[in-house]
């Protein structure tokens, strides 16, 4: 038995692809600068024979271990050992066939499935990611853990941080850009919250220089081992799917960090033999904040096994800078122009035979209107899924019993300000959060219905509306 470690860290460029401990604290590889992999010595690892022997773990989930929806899969992201893993509960989420979003979005009956990660603990799938990345943490002795973030990711980190208090959190916001839900989690869970001139970009470019400055651990998913925790999503898909794998899965895109993790699950869970092919993956962008889309679909970059032409995308962000223009979309979840994860998820898009699309905010509204009709509400960026999956099944490139499997990333209570105007009777309302937003109409709209105080009144309008 050799004694280096069966994990360790892994520049994702081919052509340098130097290794670093996992005992390393990195979010960039400090030859070349390319983001890091977790990457395992998988000949050495105990791995499944097959996913099945996962159902095993359920009969023993009195160990936090098991009970978790991401460490149950352990052996899928064994870089530390049991009991190091520090876990809140996490990924103990919902997979629910959908037949009217299927109608809606135009497939058959039984062929769409959603996958709820708004019952996780802070109501979101960072929890999946956070839990990995606490852990490390954890491991490398951090006593200060920072993000920069659209609201979840910090209400996440600050929720860790407020229960094991293991942590003191500190989150970076960008003015004005965060959802009222949110920050209302960051604030009670006791994170240090600071707000930043400027929007998530910039909140993200400041919070790496100032991790570095002052040795903070940074849990952004640019951080390798966040990646590793998002993956159980797709162990759950599959699981759920009784290990058969879908056609499509279509995931929100904000900084990629959802999309690179789920496509290092398949490739991975390909390489161990342990399905036999890959569901082909849809990105959908907000069309306010589109950069996937404008450099994968129209100006064709490709992974193309490493050998990416960069020259592009920071052509590409330098004209942004030149037209001073920043992302804008009611998503403000993934109202994002830099995205983090870019080159990872061109690899995933590799892997997993992917598309991306863009979906205006009105598409974005009446899909989650969808979605909350049939009980399982979700926030704006997360209902960006279905409305891709409606669009794509439009093209034809999704076709009608394909079995498509819409990721739910957050919870409906998370930005109730998107809901409650796109329902309410109230014009005015709508036209300010919505109507400057190119939304022109919810067709979708529950509205309540305005009876004057009086019984009989109120008796004939429930007669009228019910
Ligand atoms: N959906 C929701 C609800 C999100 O909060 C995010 C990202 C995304 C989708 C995009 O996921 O980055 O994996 O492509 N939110 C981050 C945050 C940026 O700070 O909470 P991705």
């Amino acid at each position: 038995m050799s004694d280096t470690p069966i994990a360790f860290q892994r520049c994702i460029a081919p052509q340098c692809g130097a290794t670093y401990s996992i005992q390393e604290v990195l979010v960039a590889c400090p030859k070349c600068g390319d983001l890091l992999d977790v990457a395992y010595d998988w000949d050495r690892a105990e791995t499944p024979r097959s996913l099945a022997e996962f159902e095993a773990s359920w009969s023993r989930r009195r160990n936090p271990a098991c009970y978790s929806g991401v460490w149950r899969f352990h052996r899928l992201l064994p870089f530390c050992s049991e009991n190091q893993i520090v876990t809140v509960g996490e990924g103990q989420t919902l997979f629910q066939q959908a037949d009217a979003v299927a109608q809606f979005t135009g497939l058959n009956s039984g062929c769409l499935y959603l996958q709820y990660e708004g019952m996780n603990p802070s109501g979101s799938f960072k929890d999946n990611g956070m839990t990995a990345a606490f852990t490390h943490a954890q491991m490398t002795g951090a006593q200060r853990a920072a993000c920069a973030s659209t609201g979840n990711t910090s209400a996440s980190l600050a929720m860790y941080c407020a229960v094991t208090r293991l942590m003191k959190a500190v989150i970076f916001i960008g003015s004005g850009k965060i959802s009222y839900g949110k920050l209302s989690q960051a604030l009670e869970y006791g994170a240090l919250t600071v707000q930043i001139e400027g929007d998530f970009d910039d909140a993200m470019l400041r919070v790496r220089e100032v991790c570095r400055e002052l040795g903070i651990y940074l849990v952004n998913s640019i951080n390798p081992f966040r990646l590793e925790g998002q993956k159980s999503v797709m162990f759950r898909v599959l699981e759920a799917m009784a290990w058969q794998v879908p056609d499509w899965i279509v995931v929100p895109g904000g900084n990629l960090g959802n999309s690179s993790a789920f496509g290092k699950a398949f490739a991975e869970l390909k390489q161990l033999g342990l399905i036999d092919r890959i569901p082909r993956l849809a990105v959908i962008n907000a069309a306010g904040a589109d950069t996937l889309y404008q450099l994968y679909e129209q100006r064709g970059m490709r992974w193309n096994q490493g050998q990416v032409d960069m020259s592009v995308a920071d052509q590409y962000g330098q004209d942004l800078d030149a037209q001073q223009k920043k992302a804008s979309t009611i998503a403000s979840a993934i109202e994002i122009n830099r995205p983090v994860n870019f080159r990872k998820c061109l690899r995933a898009l590799e892997v997993c035979d992917g598309v991306v699309r863009r979906v205006s905010d009105q598409e974005i509204l009446d899909a989650k209107a969808q979605v909350g009709a049939g009980g399982i509400g979700c926030e704006p960026a997360s209902a960006a899924s279905v409305a891709g999956a409606k669009l794509l099944r439009s093209e034809g490139i999704i076709n009608a019993d394909d079995r498509v499997v819409c990721i739910l990333t957050g919870h409906q209570l998370k930005d109730p300000t998107a809901t409650v105007a796109y329902h309410t009777a109230d014009q005015d309302h709508f036209d300010k959060v919505l109507g400057s937003r190119g939304v022109k109409c919810a067709s979708y709209a529950n509205r309540a219905v305005v009876v004057p105080n009086d019984l009989s009144e109120i008796v004939k309008a429930i007669r009228l509306h019910s």
